[in-house]
């Protein structure tokens, strides 16, 4: 366009600048300027120049990414221009994680080794179980898991060497193949039962399922509905922009840090309840509901600011979450296999009432990915605590990606967000016996 610039005047001086005015892929969702383009902006000379201040990144762009289209105001989420709907139906946890690493879903002998790399790499070192079995015995999984991550990497020092795209790739399949076996080392750990083994005649799900469950069968054999529906819930959570957990997974991979270390700060970021923590939350908060009668008092009580609905609500989303959609379809036939979780219809009750409520109307909140999850879950007997640790399970792949996309930007440097101070201005040190 032949005016894409910004004029901006500062009344302080009345000079006026001229600012670019970029796009992404979308320009109604993505037009930018560049923030440093402020900082030619200055009251005198010896004056730093205009920051911006954006508490919580409420309107600032950290990134320029290929990888996932979060449409907020349409509803829509994509990997790689692939719309969600067509990969949770179509497609595998493991093609979907292949997809956001390399931009292109593989062709069939691509997978086919993509597939047998991530299965051989699934054994944990002997030492790992030792690390585990230190926790307490009701060590929430998530807290176990964030640290068995971090630990890995003094397994792999060449994990450092992060520009040899070798090494790398090592560690991507790695990460991807042993997140599993540590939740499920976990859950064994809590629950004192023998750890389960990897089974590599197994998909990425079924051996988890296996990992889990197996008591003393011979031979344990996942059902196919759960199986396949864990694979939508994973492919529902692979990836989803620059949210909390992915962000810091990029600040802290920006200094350069190995991607273990890198990856145990982006679960620790996710363990929180306004991000991967819902979805525990989520159950609790229904279970303590506990009918569908206490619900009008249970929304007042949230209009009224005593607690927050889980599950409600989004940073981007202004719409319904197109992964919360596809959730209730998989709910149901789970249902099929375990029978009908009672929770789900306090769920319903409650989104439909929440979605007429003014108050919901009026801010935009809408049930996410988080409201529907956990109710799943709970019904193919995973434990409450360890829904978020299924999440990094699932969000690894997506973590990796970004910031493998973050090591090949050439505009990326080490993350260092200036400040404003506020603080008292310079003042002499005052001596302890001279104090108060
Ligand atoms: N229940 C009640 N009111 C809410 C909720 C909620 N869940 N979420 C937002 N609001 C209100 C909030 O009080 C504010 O009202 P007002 O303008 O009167 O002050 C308004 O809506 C805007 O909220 P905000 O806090 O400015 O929004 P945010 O973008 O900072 O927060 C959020 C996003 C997800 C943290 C928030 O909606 C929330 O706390 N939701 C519940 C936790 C949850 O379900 N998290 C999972 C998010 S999706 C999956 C993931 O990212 O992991």
């Amino acid at each position: 366009m032949a005016n894409d610039t910004l004029t901006i005047t500062d009344n302080r001086t009345g000079k006026s600048y001229e600012i670019p005015i970029e796009y992404g892929t979308n320009p109604l969702r993505s037009t930018y300027i560049r923030a440093s383009e402020l900082r030619q902006i200055k009251a005198s000379d010896d004056d730093f120049g205009l920051l911006s201040y954006d508490p919580s990144f409420v309107n600032t762009a950290s990134s320029k990414s290929e990888v996932t289209l979060v449409d907020g105001i349409a509803g829509v989420l994509h990997y790689r221009g692939y719309p969600i709907e067509q990969l949770a139906e179509r497609s595998t946890y493991l093609e979907t994680a292949y997809l956001l690493l390399n931009g292109e879903l593989p062709t069939p002998s691509q997978l086919e080794s993509w597939v047998s790399e991530v299965t051989i790499h699934t054994l944990l070192n002997e030492r790992n179980k030792t690390f585990i079995e230190g926790f307490h015995y009701d060590a929430h999984p998530m807290g176990m898991l964030v640290g068995t991550v971090g630990a890995l990497s003094t397994f792999y020092p060449g994990a450092k060497d992060i520009y040899d795209v070798e090494s790398r790739e090592k560690q991507i399949v790695r990460l991807i193949a042993k997140m599993p076996t540590i939740a499920a080392f976990t859950y064994r750990h809590n629950r004192g039962l023998p750890y389960v083994m990897p089974d590599n005649e197994l998909s990425y799900t079924g051996n988890f399922l296996k990992m889990m469950f197996r008591i003393t069968e011979p031979k344990y054999t996942p059902d196919p509905v759960l199986e396949r529906a864990l694979d939508v819930l994973f492919i529902l959570h692979a990836d989803h922009g620059q949210n909390c957990s992915s962000s810091t997974m990029r600040l802290i991979g920006s200094s350069d840090a190995d991607p273990f270390s890198a990856l145990a700060g982006a679960a620790a970021a996710l363990y929180g309840p306004l991000h991967g923590g819902a979805n525990e939350k989520v159950l609790r908060m229904l279970e303590t509901i506990g009918s569908i009668d206490n619900i009008p008092d249970y929304i007042e009580r949230v209009k009224k600011g005593d607690f927050r609905l889980m599950g409600f609500g989004h940073r981007v989303y202004k719409n319904y979450d197109p992964r919360a959609r596809i959730i209730k379809k998989t709910a149901e036939e789970v249902f099929g296999v375990t029978g009908r979780n009672p929770l789900i219809d306090i769920a319903l009750e409650l989104e439909r009432i929440a979605l007429e409520d003014e108050y919901f109307v009026k801010r935009k909140l809408f049930p996410n990915v988080d409201f529907y999850s956990g109710i799943i879950y709970q019904a193919m007997g995973l434990p409450t605590a360890l829904f978020p640790v299924l999440f990094a399970v699932a969000r690894t792949s997506g973590w990796l990606a970004q910031w493998q996309e973050m090591l090949d930007d050439e505009e990326q440097k080490i993350w260092r967000p200036r400040q404003v101070y506020t603080g008292t201005e310079m003042r002499e040190y005052v001596p302890l016996d001279k104090r108060g």
